[in-house]
């Protein structure tokens, strides 16, 4: 990793940033030297030691969004299905959903949390419902046991879009290890990086099987040949698949970033502590997020609605990078047309203040000394 270097008010303070060091190099520089940049060995290493990380079975992809598609699709979900999603959520939890035929239904969201509200979830099941998607909105787990306990009810398959929370534990368990199927992205500025990269997570043996064939164009069992650096000829496939599989590249970078999991969550823990010390006093709202247990992957604060861009507009004239995690999804063209008024408001206060490891304690004085002097 790159030593936190201080950076001066002039200085551009970035919103989020990957963080690599001269072992991502060597990891790059050592796929180049064996020359097989598919998927194969280091994609196989990746996924066990993603597997003993987290006590669950793996299956590595080229992106958190398709491990949400591939999450689905392995469990049958499709044309016409409807998927429970909190309105506040990247768009790619709704494009994944979509993407399989499946139809994205915008819920409002718990406000304390930023997470999908349990009545409101429930106030959208129809006898097309088949799934929760339940995002993990920066870091927190909201009130997931409830979710669960909705999905037993109406027999729904959880998939968790844990993009934001790897590395993070739930009751004193990693995010991760139980579950129904759980999935994460390991693109440039996540809590660990591939560069570009997804991983399916499951206990149910059928979903991790039939997303390592959806991930090689429904290729049936081609998996295990690849890691032998080999591949099949003569083949079958059952069901449209997809080029999704991960690369050597990405999971060499992937596996030293593994190693560094937990002095990325000291650093990002160590952040989130700061900005809650030194804006207490402000009349600012945090959300109901354990910042001792999660590794906060970003760090949103709510304001009044009529401070927001302003605040925002301020803190970039000084060099300071912020960002909106989200508008939400039910507003898009595409997904329009959901009453969702949580969201909405949610969408009109929130503000992402910096937070990646790369941040030096004098970098997150001085974003809170400048939102000092804005209140
Ligand atoms: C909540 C959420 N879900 C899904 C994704 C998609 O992950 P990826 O960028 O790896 O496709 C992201 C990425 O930012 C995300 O924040």
């Amino acid at each position: 990793m790159s030593s936190p270097q201080k950076t001066f008010p002039s200085h551009l303070i970035r919103l989020s940033k990957s963080c690599l060091g001269i072992e991502e190099k060597n990891a790059i520089a050592r796929v180049l030297d064996v020359g097989y940049l598919g998927m194969g060995q280091e994609v196989m290493l990746f996924e066990k030691e993603l597997e003993a990380f987290f006590h669950n079975s793996v299956a590595c992809v080229n992106t958190g969004t398709s491990a949400l598609q591939l999450a689905l699709q392995s469990c049958g979900i499709g044309q016409q299905d409807e998927v429970l999603i909190p309105s506040i959520t990247y768009v790619a939890s709704f494009q994944a959903t979509s993407a399989t035929g499946a139809i994205p239904i915008a819920c409002d969201i718990d406000l304390l949390t930023g997470c999908l509200d349990v009545m409101a979830a429930r106030a959208k099941i129809t006898p097309r419902t088949k799934a929760i998607m339940y995002v993990h909105y920066a870091s927190g787990v909201g009130n997931r046991n409830a979710i669960f306990a909705l999905a037993k009810e109406f027999s729904l398959r959880v998939i968790e879009d844990a993009a934001h929370s790897f590395g993070g534990c739930h009751e004193g368990r990693p995010v991760g290890e139980e579950g129904d199927i759980i999935c994460f992205s390991f693109d440039g500025i996540k809590n660990i990086t591939c560069g570009e990269g997804g991983a399916v997570v499951s206990s149910d043996q059928s979903v991790i099987e039939k997303v390592r064939d959806l991930r090689l164009l429904g290729v049936m069992k081609d998996t295990d040949k690849r890691y032998a650096g080999t591949r099949s000829w003569d083949f079958d496939v059952e069901e449209q698949g997809w080029r999704y599989h991960m690369s050597n590249i990405n999971a060499a970078i992937g596996r030293e970033q593994l190693k560094k999991i937990v002095m990325f969550g000291e650093k990002r823990r160590h952040i989130a502590h700061m900005y809650k010390e030194l804006l207490k006093k402000l009349p600012i709202e945090f959300l109901d997020i354990d910042y001792n247990a999660v590794i906060p992957h970003i760090f949103p604060i709510i304001v009044n609605e009529n401070k927001r861009d302003e605040l925002r507009d301020f803190l970039m004239a000084n060099n300071v990078e912020t960002g909106i995690h989200y508008k939400p999804n039910h507003l898009l063209l595409k997904y329009k047309g959901n009453d969702c008024s949580h969201a909405e408001a949610f969408g009109r206060r929130v503000l992402s203040l910096p937070m990646h490891p790369d941040l030096c304690d004098d970098d997150v004085i001085h974003v809170c000394s400048l939102i000092q002097d804005r209140f």
